[in-house]
């Protein structure tokens, strides 16, 4: 019997932990976001909405691409560059796409955010 209390128990644990991982987000990336691009594009949230999954795979994967876009940006091609994106693009990507246009991912307010918009 008391195993039975202390294996039920373990499960209730799990599952309430697999609920908080659920609504977790990449915190890293929503500060790197938010210093290189918000200033431009509005909050990480906000950004990663503007286009879908694909548009986000396509772009981190033709870079040039996106970097043409940016070209008369000076301030946008300094963001690509910085060694802070070099290092966490694949972070950063799957941030954006765990975010992007269908991805039906909507934030409430915490420490980093607020539900703003811009
Ligand atoms: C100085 C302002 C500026 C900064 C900083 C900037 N961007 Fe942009 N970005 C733009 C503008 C303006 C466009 C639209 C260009 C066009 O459509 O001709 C754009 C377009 C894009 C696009 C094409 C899709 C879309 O939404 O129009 C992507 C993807 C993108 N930016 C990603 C980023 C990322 C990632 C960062 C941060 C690492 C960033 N940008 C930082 C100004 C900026």
């Amino acid at each position: 019997m008391d195993k039975m209390v202390w294996v039920l128990s373990f499960i209730l644990i799990v599952g309430i932990e697999g609920i908080n991982a659920a609504e977790k987000y990449d915190v890293k990336s929503f500060r790197i976001l938010t210093k290189l691009c918000t200033k431009c594009h509005g909050t990480p949230f906000y950004m990663a909405k503007q286009i879908d999954e694909d548009d986000w795979d396509f772009f981190f994967e033709n870079e040039e691409k996106m970097l043409k876009l940016h070209k008369d940006k000076s301030e946008g091609m300094n963001a690509f560059k910085s060694t802070l994106f070099q290092s966490y693009k694949e972070k950063l990507r799957k941030f954006l796409i765990d975010n992007s246009k269908y991805s039906g991912t909507v934030h409430g307010c915490d420490g980093n955010f607020c539900g703003t918009h811009h």
